[in-house]
């Protein structure tokens, strides 16, 4: 049985950080930025807004949108949940509990079960294949929540101009639930193909290298900078180069249908560059992707569910439209979704 988004959510903090504010605290500037990234701005979180506070505020907003609809309170629709999934690599807490129990408890969804996806920028992808299968997989459940959301400037190192300026704070939501539409013809709609994959050779090319078990802060240790992300820009830029290219040839031919087929597709918002360059050697032209990278710059697992909530409340996702989503990042991880809106 297919399954179907049946809302959307999106949280972005309020303070908004353009590439000229930057330019006043490092050595950059507006004119670069823009050039090599197509980002010209990025919203980042106050200083006691952690990773499931934008999640939670995402998922009301889905629930929002469904209880409406259904004609019941966002409380009623929490309540219906048989699942949550947070991707992410900025939770709240490392280890436990998982982002998602957060939410579990703040939405006070009862019945549902609750785990965070480490995927890096693929991590909604991932999320909304592991999702429809754990629906697919027991008659029981009905409806999943997966979110992205990230404070990823908290893990930035503000010395080095190479990454800082790449990323942003966001969270976007979906709410996944088995769809009442036919499987076949005009009305059939949801997830209709997943694509995933890792290499994780790359590993190293893009790491929060301290924090973790492998290299612990010790007592007594001054700590200069937090754990931050540490990037191979080029490295990542050439595999993601690789990897949109090659998730749009597979997709369109498992799927037996060309570029023409598809109404839209919702890159990972890392740099505008990298859809450009890959578009162009596959000749799709570039207003079918939909890139808002130029507002919210690098949000991670955030940024495909926060492009879909952007699409789907200012009525650019009409029903029956075949989009498609890519992502690619930290692990390295890609992959990609097909979806009849
Ligand atoms: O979401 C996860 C996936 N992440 C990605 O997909 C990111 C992939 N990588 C990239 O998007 C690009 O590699 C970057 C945007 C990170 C970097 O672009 P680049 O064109 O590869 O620049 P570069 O690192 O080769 O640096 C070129 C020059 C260097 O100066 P020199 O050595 O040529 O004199 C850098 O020092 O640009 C300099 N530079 C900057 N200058 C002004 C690097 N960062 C900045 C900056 N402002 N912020």
């Amino acid at each position: 049985m297919a399954m179907e988004i049946a809302a959307t959510g999106r949280a972005v903090p309020e303070q908004r950080v353009t590439n000229d504010d930057l330019a006043k605290r490092i050595d950059t500037s507006d004119e670069w930025i823009r050039s090599h990234t197509g980002i010209g701005s990025r919203h980042i979180a106050g200083e006691h807004t952690a990773c499931s506070d934008l999640a939670l505020e995402a998922a009301k907003q889905a629930l929002s949108m469904a209880a409406e609809r259904e004609g019941r309170t966002p409380e009623a629709a929490a309540l219906s949940l048989d699942l949550i999934l947070v991707a992410t690599a900025t939770p709240d807490h490392y280890g436990t509990p998982s982002t998602a129990c957060l939410i579990q408890g703040r939405l006070g969804a009862a019945e549902a079960a609750a785990m965070d996806i480490t995927a890096g920028c693929t991590g909604f992808i991932y999320g909304l294949e592991a999702a429809a299968g754990l629906l697919a997989i027991s008659g029981a459940r009905k409806r999943a929540l997966v979110i992205g959301s990230e404070i990823l400037t908290r893990f930035t190192n503000w010395d080095d101009r190479g990454t800082c300026v790449l990323f942003g704070d966001g969270a976007g939501a979906a709410l996944l639930e088995k769809t009442t539409a036919p499987a076949e013809g005009p009305e059939k709609r949801g997830l209709l193909r997943t694509i995933l994959g890792a290499d994780g050779s790359g590993a190293e090319h893009l790491i929060i290298r301290r924090g973790g078990s492998r290299l612990p802060y010790k007592p007594g240790e001054t700590v200069d900078i937090p754990p931050h992300i540490d990037m191979n820009g080029q490295a990542v830029y050439n595999f993601a180069v690789k990897a949109v290219t090659g998730i749009i040839e597979k997709l369109l031919r498992e799927e037996k249908i060309t570029i023409d087929d598809i109404s839209l597709i919702v890159p990972h918002q890392a740099n505008a560059r990298i859809v450009q360059a890959a578009g162009k050697r596959l000749g799709i032209p570039e207003k079918k992707f939909f890139l808002n990278i130029e507002e919210y710059a690098n949000t991670s697992s955030a940024s495909i569910p926060l492009a879909l909530d952007e699409l789907n409340r200012s009525g650019k996702l009409r029903r029956g439209d075949l989009i498609m989503t890519i992502g690619f990042g930290g692990g390295l991880t890609c992959g990609g979704n097909l979806i009849i809106w």
